[in-house]
Formats: C-alpha cells, sequence, structure tokens
C-alpha cells in the first residue's frame, strides 16, 4: 500500500496576520480558490492508495472539512496535542501502517507544477523505497536560501545532507554546483524509516513509540508527547542515514512559507499585484502606493500588516511577540 502522509502542523507563523492558530495558511483559499492543503490531497491521489494526515488539535477538523469536500473518506487521522516536530510525527505516520507500507511524505504548504513529470518522479522513489532507500526529491537551487536544506548528490546517490546551513556555506554549495534543494518531501517504506530512526535517535524512537501505544483512536496523549524530543526529520535521520537517495526533480516547486514566496507567485497581472507591490486581503478595497516598491499589504477583519519583501522572514518575531503579550 503506498500511504499519503500528509504533514499539517506548522501555524505559519510567518504569514500572519492571513496564517492563525485557528486557521493555519495552508487552510486559507488563496490559491484559484483552493487551499494549500487541498492541492496537496489532490496531486497525490493518483499514485497513493491511502491519504494518512498527521495535523495539531487545533486544526483537524478543518482537514476533515476539506477530505469530505474533495470526497475523501477512507483517510487515517493522527491528531498530535502538542507539535513534537517532523521526526516524531513522520514516526507516528509510520507506527500506523504496515512496515512494508511505503510513505509518501508531503508537507502541506507547497505549490508544484508539472503534474506529469511529477508523478512519474513519484513512480522512480516508489520503486527506490521499495528497495530499502529513505528517498529524497532533490530541486536545482536558484538562489544561496538558509531556509532549506542542501542534498550533495552524483545520479540517486547522497553524497551528503546539510540542512539550513549558514549564507556562506549555502553560497559555497551553489558555487560548487552538485547540490539540491530538499523539498521537503519524502519516500520510504515505514519500515525503513523506523529503522534509521531508532538507529540514530533511540531516545526519539521509544518516546514516539510510547505516546503512540496510548494514543486514542488517533489522537496522541499530551504528558507522553511533551517527553518526546522536537527535532526535525532532517536533522534526526536524513542528515545521518547513509541509505538515503536522491531523485533529481524538474517538477516547479515553491514553498509558501512566507510573503516574499507569496510576492514571487503573484505575478504581474494578478490581481493582487499593485505595480511592484503585493495586496492581499483588501477587498473590494482601492489601494494605492506612492513611491513605495516590494512593499506587501496584508488586511483582514482585525489586523493590518505592513513589510517589505525583504524582511518577509521577521513576520515570524511580530507572531511570537504577539503570542506572549495574547
Ligand atoms: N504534524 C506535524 N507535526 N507537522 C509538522 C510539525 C509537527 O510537529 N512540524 C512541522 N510540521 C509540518 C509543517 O506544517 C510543514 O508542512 C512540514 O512539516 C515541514 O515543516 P517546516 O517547519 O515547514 O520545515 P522547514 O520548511 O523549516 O524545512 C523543511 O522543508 C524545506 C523545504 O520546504 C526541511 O525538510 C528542509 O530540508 C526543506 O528544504
Ligand atoms: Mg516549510
Amino acid at each position: 500500500k503506498i500511504v499519503n502522509v500528509v504533514l499539517s502542523g506548522g501555524v505559519g507563523s510567518r504569514l500572519w496576520p492571513l496564517s492563525r492558530k485557528s486557521k493555519p495558511k495552508q487552510y486559507l483559499p488563496i490559491f484559484d480558490q483552493q487551499s494549500l492543503f487541498e492541492k496537496t490531497v489532490g496531486r497525490n491521489r493518483g499514485i497513493c492508495d491511502q491519504v494518512m494526515v498527521v495535523g495539531g488539535v487545533d486544526n483537524y477538523q478543518l482537514s476533515r472539512d476539506i477530505l469530505d469536500k474533495v470526497g475523501v473518506s477512507d483517510y487515517i487521522e493522527l491528531v498530535e496535542a502538542a507539535p513534537r516536530n517532523t521526526a516524531a510525527a513522520i514516526a507516528f505516520a509510520a507506527m500506523a501502517v504496515s512496515s512494508d507500507d511505503v510513505l509518501l511524505v508531503t508537507p502541506s504548504d507547497h505549490l508544484i507544477g508539472k503534474q506529469e513529470k511529477y508523478e512519474a518522479l513519484l513512480r522512480e522513489a516508489i520503486g527506490m523505497a521499495q528497495s530499502g532507500a529513505l528517498v529524497t526529491f532533490g530541486l536545482i537551487p536558484s538562489r544561496p536560501e538558509t531556509g532549506f536544506g542542501y542534498i550533495e548528490y552524483e545520479g540517486n546517490e547522497v553524497l551528503g545532507f546539510r540542512e539550513k546551513p549558514d549564507l556562506a556555506t549555502a553560497r559555497e554549495f551553489l558555487d560548487r554546483g552538485n547540490f539540491l534543494w530538499n523539498s521537503g518531501m519524502f519516500c520510504f517504506t515505514a519500515g525503513t524509516y523506523l529503522d534509521e530512526l531508532k538507529k540514530y535517535e533511540p531516545e526519539l524512537f521509544e518516546k514516539a513509540k510510547n505516546a503512540y501505544q496510548h494514543a486514542d483512536s488517533g489522537f496522541l496523549p499530551l504528558e507522553l508527547s511533551m517527553e518526546i524530543p522536537s527535532i526535525s526529520v532532517d536533522y534526526a535521520v536524513m542528515e545521518k542515514s547513509d541509505k538515503i537517495k536522491v531523485v533529481p526533480s524538474d517538477f516547479s516547486w515553491s514553498d509558501m512559507g512566507s510573503f516574499e514566496a507569496l510576492y514571487e507567485y503573484f505575478q504581474p497581472g494578478t490581481k493582487e499585484r499593485v505595480g511592484n507591490n503585493l495586496v492581499i486581503g483588501a477587498g473590494r478595497k482601492h489601494v494605492e502606493f506612492v513611491g513605495l516598491e516590494h512593499v506587501v499589504l496584508v488586511e483582514t477583519a482585525d489586523a493590518i500588516l505592513v513589510l517589505n519583501k525583504e524582511s518577509a522572514q521577521e513576520v515570524k518575531k511580530v507572531y511570537e511577540r504577539l503570542e506572549k503579550e495574547s
């Protein structure tokens, strides 16, 4: 069986005030009236036999509503009492199926184009996963982004995996030329993942197993979850394992993680673009900019955010400050 594990645990703090704890970015219907979550499920349906959603207690109802709407009913649902990061989230998913089931792990906040190419590469990855590999999907990097993982490669072989390097290192990787960005999607059998997790993060493995065994129809218990070390799959497994392989990928891909990514997505000619600026959520209001460029203006019922697109990563700090104050 091939299972699409949709990770839907993030709050999307860099997209505040669009993205809220009560309605994270992956559920906002801002891409041709569809949400990123819906698009994610849709693009993997042709290849996978079943959907599994691993998400937080604040948003499982939002996932249910969308799955209902698109007519998916036999999905597996795991609900985390608290987010413990992706190594644990994927461990729960692996524990919920048989060890030779193939997991296609996908974030729920990416936009991907060229569907036919995408499906062909997925099929290739599934074959490699069935032979025991932890498969990553690598994209040709276009800038020295420090928010991604980098894969040093030769064909399908991985010479090294480096999560979120500093800027100097990212520049060096681009210069050297044989590095790809890690897409954040993975493909492996449940058994391979759990073996590697146990080998490299035995404590995380045991604590995750304990929490999983005490889950109540897919709802994970809070106290046992809080004991699980919060580490991403990239640091916990991908940087360490020698079973990792890569499928160099040429589908179009973007991580809709920040307003800078939205700015790039809404090209001139779309209604969101006003000159070299971006306006989101202002409804039918007329907006003008004078003497300003690369500005993003976001309006919701109770908040307005104005930023320079170059400062998009700093929105997270605003979110964190407001969280603390509330
Ligand atoms: N269920 C669940 N629980 N999901 C989670 C949790 C959690 O505790 N934490 C994160 N996620 C989900 C997020 O919602 C997102 O869909 C996905 O897991 C990846 O988490 P991010 O926080 O977005 O990771 P990242 O962007 O910093 O880095 C990853 O993705 C990059 C590409 O977008 C890494 O895999 C990088 O190597 C990669 O380049
Ligand atoms: Mg991300």
